[in-house]
C-alpha cells in the first residue's frame, strides 16, 4: 500500500463505523495560551472534552498535522539521529465524544490493524494502565478483559503512569490509555527473543504505533483529578510509523513518505543515502525539518525572534547547519525541497501546494541570512579556539584560570583543550550551531566540549524563558453549571446575563480574574481583532466592575477584570464600550476593503498573512514580493475611499456551510481553523467577500475616511500596511494641514513649498561650509594672538589661556598650529563649547622625551578642577568635565606643573 492509500484506508474504515471525517486543524495554535503548536489530534477537541463546547458529531476521524518540538512532548533532539522520531508528523485519530467507549475502540483498532492492514497478530503487543496508588487510580481491568478476547495474555503488558496515562499538558483532559506496539524484527529474531521486554525500551524495531486514550479526568492546577462530565475516546496513530510497518521498512525514512525528499537531497548533494551514517543523519534531518518548516509557514507563522517564530527559525537553522557541514551544501538549498513536499501533500493538505511560491521564498530568505550568520559563527569558533589555545600555551595561565571559574575544569584544561559550556551554548543560541556540530568541530581540532557546562547554560535559559512567560492560573470556580455560552455581540452591546464560572490568574506579578458569562456581547480577541472592553454592572446598576479585555480560548469567551463582583451569583448587565467598538468596527471593515483593493492593484497573489484591528488603527500583513510604490499606495487608498463613499451596506450571512461558502468565491485565510458552518461578510458581491468572525460597520460610509500611514517589509515576501480611519484619519489630515500652513506662513505664502525647502537646505549647506572655513581662518589668526600670552618659566615656553572657538576640531587645529610656531612648548587651553568645559594640553616632543612630561597625566590632573576626566597621547591630550566654574582654577594651576630646570 502507498502512504496515500494507507491514510485513505484509515479514514474510510472509521467512516464505515459512522465517524464524520473532519479536516486537520492548522499546525500553529492561535487561541490556546498553553500551546504553541498542535501536538496531538485531540487539541482541536479540547473544549469538547472539558464540556465547554457541544460536540457537533458524536464520532469523528481525521489526520492531523502535528509538531512536537516544545513543551511537554518534545522530540527535537532525537530527530534524524534515530529513524522514527519526527518534528512534524501526521496523527491519524478517531474520537468518541461521550459516545462509544473502550469496547468499541479496542475492537475496532484490532480489526483495522489485523484485517484491513493485515499486520500479523503475533507481531502485536498491547499495554494497559496498571494503576497508580498515589493518585488513587485503579488498574484498567476493563481494557485488560477486552484485549484478552483478541490477544494472548502474555502479550498484554501492564504499563505505568508515564506510558499508560495520557495527559495533554500540566493541566487539562487526561485518562488511562492502551498502546499498541509492533515488533518489526525478522521472524528468527522474534522466535529467539520475545519482544515483550523490548516494548517501551527505545528499541528501533519494536515501536509504539497507536495510542487509545480513554478520557475520563481533568487535571486541575493543584494536581488533583476531577472526573469529566462524560467519558470519551481519543486515539492517535503515528502515520509515518504505520506506513513503515505496512511497507516493511527498517526506518520511517525508507517509506514513500520521506523517500522523494531524501532522493532529491541525495541527488543534489551527490552522495548516496546509505553511504555513511553522518550524511544519512543530515539527509534525515533535512527531510524531516523541511516538513515542519513548510507547514508552519503555510499555516501563517513566519520565522521570528520569539515564541513560535523562534522555534521554527531554530529548526530551519538546524537543517541548514547539517546540510552545510555534512553534505557540503554551502548555498541555499533547503527551499528547493518545498515544491517536492507540496507535490506530495497535494490533495491531503492543500495549504502548502497553494502557497508553494510564498513558502519557498520565505525559506530561501531565511537560509540566505542564516548562511551569513553561520560564517560569522565559524569565525567566532576559530577565534575562540585560537585565543584559548594561545592562553594555554603562554605562561599567562592566570587569565585562563579566571575565564573558567571552576578549578576542576582548569585542571582538566591543562591536559585537554576544552570549549566552555557557555561558549558552546552561545554558538547554539546565537549562531544556531546544534551542540553535536560544535562537538564535531571541536573533535576535528582534538578539543572537547564541556557538556556539563553546556547543559547548565541551557537549563538557565529555559528557566529564564519559563519565568518570562509564567502565568499562574487557578482552577475554575463554577457559579452556574452550564456548558453553553453564547456570543450575542453581533446584534447587542448590552444584555442581561449570569456568571457561569471564574478563576484567578497571576501574570507577571499582576493578579486578575477571568470570568465566563452565560451570554455575552463582548467580542473575544480573535482573527486579529482585539477584545472588547466595558463593564459588568450588578442588577441594580449601582455597582460595576471594569472588563479590561476579552479573549477567546478554545472557543470560550473569557472576560478579564482586576476585581471580582462582590456577589458572583446574581444577574448582571454586560455592557460593551460602544465608542471603542464602533472605532474597531471601522478599522475591521476597512481591512476587508483594503484586502480587496490590494488584490486589484497588486494582483491576486496577495494573501492576508496577519492583521491587527483595534480602536486606534489597523495593521495588515500580506504576501507580496516588492516594495509598494507611492502611486500604487495612492491607487489603493483611492479605491478604499471610493468604496467608503459608495456607502455599501453590510451583508452578513451566518451559519453558511463551509463548502457552500467556498464555492461562492469567498476569500478564506490559510492557517485559520474554520468550522462546519461559517460567517460571510460581504461588501458588494463583486468587491469583497470574506469568511470572518469579527464585527463590522453596517454600511461602509460609517468608516468616513481611510488613510495609509505606513508601508514596510515584515519578512521575506511579506509587506505591512498600517492605516487609520474615521476620526483618527481626520485628525491626521488636520494635523498635516496645520503643519503645512505653518510652513507656508514661514515661507510667506510661497506656493512651491517643497521647492522653497529644497532651496533652504541648499543654502544651509553652503552657509555651513562658509562658517567652517571662517572658523579655520579665525583659528589661524588666533595663533599669533595666543603667542603673546606666552611666558617662559624655568626655560619652558608656557601658554595657559582660555580660547573661544565653536568646536573641538578648531581647538585642536589651533593647538597644532601653535606647536608648529613655538619650540619647547607647554600649552594648556581651556574651552567652553556648548556650555561644556574642556581642557587641551599640547607639549613639544622634547619635553616628553627628554623631560619625561606626559600630556595625558597633566590633563587628568587639571581635569579634577572641572570634575572631569580624559586622556590621549603623551604629547597631546584632552579632557571634558561638568564644572565650568573650575576653568579659571585650571589656568592658575598650570605654572605649578611646569618642572624645575
Ligand atoms: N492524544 C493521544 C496521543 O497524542 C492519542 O497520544
Amino acid at each position: 500500500m502507498t502512504a496515500k492509500e494507507i491514510r485513505r484506508a484509515y479514514l474510510t474504515f472509521f467512516e464505515s463505523k459512522q465517524h464524520h471525517i473532519v479536516s486537520s486543524a492548522p499546525i500553529v495554535v492561535k487561541n490556546d495560551p498553553t500551546l504553541m503548536f498542535t501536538n496531538a489530534g485531540m487539541n482541536q477537541f479540547k473544549d469538547i472534552f472539558l464540556g465547554e463546547a457541544p460536540a457537533k458529531y458524536p464520532r469523528v476521524t481525521d489526520t492531523q498535522r502535528c509538531l512536537r518540538v516544545s513543551g511537554k512532548h518534545n522530540d527535537l533532539e532525537e530527530v534524524g539521529i534515530d529513524t522514527y522520531h519526527h518534528t512534524m508528523f501526521e496523527m491519524l485519530g478517531n474520537w468518541s465524544f461521550g459516545d462509544y467507549f473502550k469496547k468499541e475502540a479496542i475492537a475496532w483498532s484490532w480489526e483495522l490493524l489485523t484485517e484491513v492492514y493485515g499486520i500479523p497478530q503475533d507481531k502485536l503487543y498491547v499495554s494497559i494502565f496498571e494503576g497508580d496508588e498515589k493518585e488513587g487510580l485503579p488498574r484498567d481491568t476493563e481494557a485488560y478483559e477486552l484485549w484478552k478476547q483478541f490477544v494472548p495474555e502474555d502479550r498484554i503488558i501492564l504499563g505505568n503512569k508515564k506510558d499508560n496515562f495520557w495527559e495533554m499538558g500540566d493541566m487539562g483532559p487526561c485518562g488511562p490509555c492502551s498502546e499498541i506496539h509492533v515488533d518489526c524484527r525478522p521472524d528468527e529474531e522474534r522466535a529467539a527473543v520475545s519482544g515483550k521486554e523490548l516494548v517501551n525500551a527505545d528499541h528501533p524495531q519494536v515501536i509504539e504505533i497507536w495510542n487509545n486514550v480513554f478520557m475520563q479526568f481533568n487535571r486541575l492546577k493543584d494536581g488533583s483529578l476531577q472526573p469529566l462530565p462524560a467519558q470519551h475516546v481519543d486515539t492517535g496513530m503515528g502515520f509515518e510509523r504505520l506506513v513503515r510497518v505496512l511497507q516493511n521498512k527498517a526506518s520511517n525514512y525508507d517509506t514513500d513518505v520521506f523517500q522523494p525528499l531524501i532522493q532529491f537531497i541525495s541527488q543534489k548533494a551527490g552522495i548516496a543515502y546509505g553511504a555513511c551514517e553522518k550524511t544519512d543523519i543530515a539527509m534525515r534531518v533535512m527531510a524531516d525539518h523541511i516538513r515542519a518548516i513548510s507547514f508552519v509557514i503555510a499555516d501563517g507563522q513566519l520565522p521570528a525572534n520569539n515564541k513560535a517564530g523562534y522555534v521554527i527559525r531554530r529548526i530551519l537553522r538546524r537543517a541548514v547547519r547539517y546540510a552545510y557541514t555534512f553534505l557540503d551544501l554551502k548555498d541555499p538549498f533547503l527551499n528547493q525541497l518545498v515544491p517536492v513536499l507540496a507535490e506530495q501533500f497535494k490533495g491531503v493538505f492543500d495549504e502548502l501546494f497553494l502557497q508553494q511560491d510564498f513558502v519557498q521564498k520565505v525559506v530561501l530568505e531565511e537560509e540566505v541570512s542564516f548562511l551569513r550568520t553561520l560564517a560569522t559563527g565559524i569565525q567566532r569558533f576559530e577565534n575562540y579556539t585560537k585565543k584559548q589555545g594561545e592562553l594555554l600555551m603562554s605562561d599567562n595561565a592566570i587569565e585562563l584560570e579566571k575565564s573558567f571559574e571552576d578549578a576542576w575544569v582548569y585542571s582538566i584544561l591543562k591536559d585537554q583543550m576544552m570549549i566552555s559550556g557557555e561558549f558552546a551554548f552561545e554558538l547554539q543560541d546565537t549562531y544556531g550551531f546544534p551542540i553535536d556540530l560544535t562537538e564535531l568541530m571541536a573533535r576535528e581540532k582534538k578539543w572537547i566540549v564541556d557538556m556539563d557546562g553546556y547543559h547548565i547554560s541551557l537549563e538557565k535559559q529555559k528557566l529564564r524563558s519559563r519565568a518570562a512567560t509564567a502565568i499562574d492560573t487557578g482552577d475554575w470556580i463554577t457559579v452556574h453549571p452550564d456548558p453553553e455560552t453564547e456570543f450575542v455581540g453581533y446584534d447587542d452591546l448590552e444584555i442581561e446575563t449570569k456568571i457561569l464560572k471564574y478563576r484567578q490568574v497571576v501574570s507577571k506579578g499582576k493578579e486578575q480574574f477571568q470570568i465566563v458569562l452565560q451570554k455575552t456581547p463582548f467580542y473575544g480577541e480573535s482573527g486579529g481583532q482585539v477584545g472588547d472592553t466595558g463593564r459588568l454592572e450588578d442588577h441594580s446598576r449601582m455597582f460595576f466592575v471594569e472588563i479590561t479585555d476579552t479573549k477567546k480560548e478554545n472557543g470560550v469567551i473569557i472576560h478579564y477584570t482586576d476585581t471580582l463582583p462582590e456577589d458572583t451569583d446574581g444577574q448582571f448587565w454586560a455592557v460593551v464600550d460602544e465608542d471603542k467598538r464602533a472605532q474597531t468596527n471601522n478599522n475591521h471593515s476597512a481591512t476587508h476593503l483594503l484586502h480587496a483593493a490590494l488584490k486589484s492593484v497588486l494582483g491576486e497573489h496577495v494573501n492576508q498573512k496577519g492583521s491587527l484591528v483595534n480602536p486606534e488603527y489597523l495593521r495588515f500583513d500580506f504576501s507580496h514580493f516588492a516594495k509598494i510604490t507611492d502611486s500604487e499606495l495612492s491607487a489603493i487608498e483611492h479605491i478604499v475611499n471610493k468604496k467608503i463613499r459608495e456607502n455599501i451596506l453590510l451583508k452578513e450571512q451566518r451559519l453558511v456551510p463551509y463548502a457552500e461558502a467556498l464555492s461562492s468565491g469567498v476569500t478564506a485565510l490559510f492557517g485559520e481553523k474554520y468550522g462546519e458552518v461559517v460567517r460571510i461578510i460581504t461588501f458588494d458581491d463583486n468587491y469583497s467577500k470574506e469568511l470572518c468572525g469579527g464585527t463590522h460597520v453596517q454600511a461602509t460610509g460609517q468608516i468616513g475616511f481611510f488613510k495609509i500611514i505606513s508601508e514596510s517589509a515584515v519578512a521575506a515576501g511579506v509587506r505591512r500596511i498600517e492605516a487609520i480611519t474615521a476620526d483618527a484619519a481626520e485628525a491626521f489630515v488636520v494635523n498635516q494641514t496645520q503643519e503645512i500652513n505653518q510652513l507656508k506662513a514661514l515661507f510667506k505664502g510661497n506656493k512651491d513649498l517643497s521647492g522653497a525647502v529644497a532651496a533652504l537646505i541648499e543654502e544651509n549647506a553652503k552657509l555651513k561650509k562658509d562658517a567652517e572655513k571662517a572658523v579655520i581662518e579665525r583659528s589661524g589668526n588666533l595663533k599669533h594672538e595666543i603667542v603673546h600670552h606666552m611666558k617662559t618659566i624655568n626655560g619652558i615656553n608656557v601658554i595657559a589661556v582660555q580660547v573661544d572657538l565653536p568646536n573641538a576640531d578648531a581647538v585642536k587645529n589651533l593647538a597644532f598650529s601653535v606647536k608648529d610656531l613655538v619650540d619647547n612648548l607647554f600649552l594648556v587651553f581651556t574651552t567652553l563649547i556648548d556650555d561644556k568645559p574642556g581642557i587641551t594640553v599640547m607639549l613639544s616632543e622634547n619635553l616628553v622625551t627628554e623631560r619625561g612630561l606626559n600630556a595625558s597625566n597633566i590633563v587628568r590632573e587639571l581635569a579634577k578642577d572641572i570634575q572631569g576626566g580624559g586622556g590621549g597621547q603623551p604629547f597631546y591630550a584632552t579632557a571634558g568635565g561638568k564644572n565650568k566654574d573650575g576653568l579659571t582654577k585650571v589656568l592658575d594651576k598650570v605654572t605649578a606643573l611646569v618642572p624645575a630646570e
